[in-house]
Parts: structure tokens; sequence; C-alpha cells
């Protein structure tokens, strides 16, 4: 069995009348350790499917299996310790708390579970050692950016999951994002997730899922990953 599956999952949103199906039957796999790319077009479902498997959403019917654990029939206490310990989520729009330092958004992360990384140490590899004491509000964009992922990373999940990570940022600060996440997948051998609307950089995962319509629709193995240093768009 793969570490994560996505067996038949649907799930439906009613708005009055309507009943939208944001995910129609999706199947996935994904083993661990994969840097995986997710894209396709507005509404095919990739922030649905992320969010139920961030545990922030459930599904309507079908099974989510990570690490041989069904977390779509996980109790409530149960969810809030597979989010809390197992997933690191990085927003497009970084959430850091604005009256906490770059550090502190870190630190506050990595109290709430067991086998977290050193705030400092995860600062520096995200090259901020020294913006470490600056607030939100005094970082830029990219500087926020990366704050988000050390913040995520320190929890040391086991799955490392990224809504358009780069959405909000300029070409050369996106890349540096996208080196990173590169960089903590092959290091760490964590699993990572990436959506983003920018094909061009799908070589640089191990698989490329195109959604579609509210499914997997296309499932792309990478044999040889590039490294994104190497990417051009
Ligand atoms: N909380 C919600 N309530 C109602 N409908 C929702 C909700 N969340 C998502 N949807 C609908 O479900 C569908 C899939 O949305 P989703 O956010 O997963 O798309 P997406 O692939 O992430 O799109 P984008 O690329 O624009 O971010 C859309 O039609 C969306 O309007
Ligand atoms: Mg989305």
């Amino acid at each position: 069995m793969a570490y994560i599956e996505f067996k038949q999952v649907c799930k439906e949103y009613k708005m009055g009348e309507v009943t939208i199906k944001a995910l129609n039957k999706a199947n996935l796999q994904i083993e661990k350790g994969e840097l995986v790319v997710i894209v396709g077009p507005s509404g095919a479902g990739k922030t649905t499917a992320l969010n139920i498997l961030g545990g922030m959403d459930t599904v309507t019917s079908g099974e989510v299996i990570v690490d041989n654990k069904n977390i779509s029939q996980l109790k409530n206490k149960e969810l809030i310790k597979y989010r809390r310990e197992d997933i690191g989520f990085v927003f497009q729009f970084y959430n850091l708390v604005q009256n906490l330092t770059a550090i502190e958004n870190v630190e506050l992360a990595t109290q709430i579970c067991k086998d977290s990384l050193n705030p400092e140490k995860i600062m520096k590899k995200v090259g901020l050692a020294d913006r470490k004491n600056n607030f939100p509000s005094q970082l830029s964009g990219g500087e926020q950016q990366r704050v988000a992922i050390a913040r995520a990373i320190a929890k040391n999940p086991k799955l490392l999951l990224c809504d358009e990570p780069t959405g909000a940022l300029d070409y050369k600060t996106g890349k540096q994002i996208l080196k990173l996440l590169q960089d903590t997948a092959r290091k760490e051998n964590m699993t990572v997730i990436i959506i983003t609307h920018n094909a061009a950089i799908a070589p640089m995962a191990d698989k490329i899922i195109h959604f579609k319509n509210g499914t997997a629709e296309k499932v792309e193995i990478n044999k040889e990953p590039k490294p994104i240093e190497e990417i051009e768009w």
C-alpha cells in the first residue's frame, strides 16, 4: 500500500439548492519521501484535496489513508493530534501571527508538537538568522513566506503541504522558496506536496498530478527530477 492513498474520495459542498462536487471519486497514490507537484485549472479541487489530507476538511465519501491510518475516520481528538504532529502547512498568504516576531512564530508551532526541531537552526536554514527578531510587518513577502516554511518544517512533520507557496512572490524569491522545499524533501526525507499554477516547475517533482473536474486525471512519474536552479520559466 502507498504511503498516501485517496480511494474514491468525494467532497460535496451544499450551497442552498446547489451541490458542488469539489472532489468526484478522486484516486491517487503518493510514496514516502516523494516531492509531488499538483497542477490543474482553477476550481479543479486541488485545495480541497490538500485540506482533506491536512485534516482541515472532511470527506463526503471515500477513504484517505496516510501511513496506514484512515484519516477519513479519525475522531475529533485524533484529528487534532494528526494536524498538530504529522502536518506542516504552508498557505499562499503566510498566515503569520502579526504581533509575534519571526522566531516566536516558529517557536509557537514547535511548542505544540513532540519531535520538533530547533527553531534557531531552522531560521538559519531558511536564511533568516539575522532577521529572526523582526515582526512580520518588518519583513518582505519572500521573507515572510520563508518564516511560514520555517514554521512548518520546524514541526518536523511527516507531511509538508504547500498551497501555492510562491503565488504572492516575484520570480527570484519564488525560486528560492522552491529550492528550500526541494532541499527539505531531499535532506529530511519529508513527503512534500506543492500546489502550483505554474506548470513549468513540474520537472522539479518526482510525481506530477494533474487535477481536473475533481479528480486526479493524469499522473506523471518523473524518474529524473531537475534541481530547481536548472528550471527557467
Ligand atoms: N468551503 C466551500 N464551500 C463551497 N464551495 C467550495 C468550498 N471550497 C471549495 N468550494 C468549491 O469547490 C470547487 C473546488 O475548489 P478548490 O478550492 O479545491 O479548487 P482549486 O483547484 O484549489 O482552485 P484554485 O486553483 O482556484 O485555487 C470550486 O468550485 C469551489 O468553488
Ligand atoms: Mg486552490
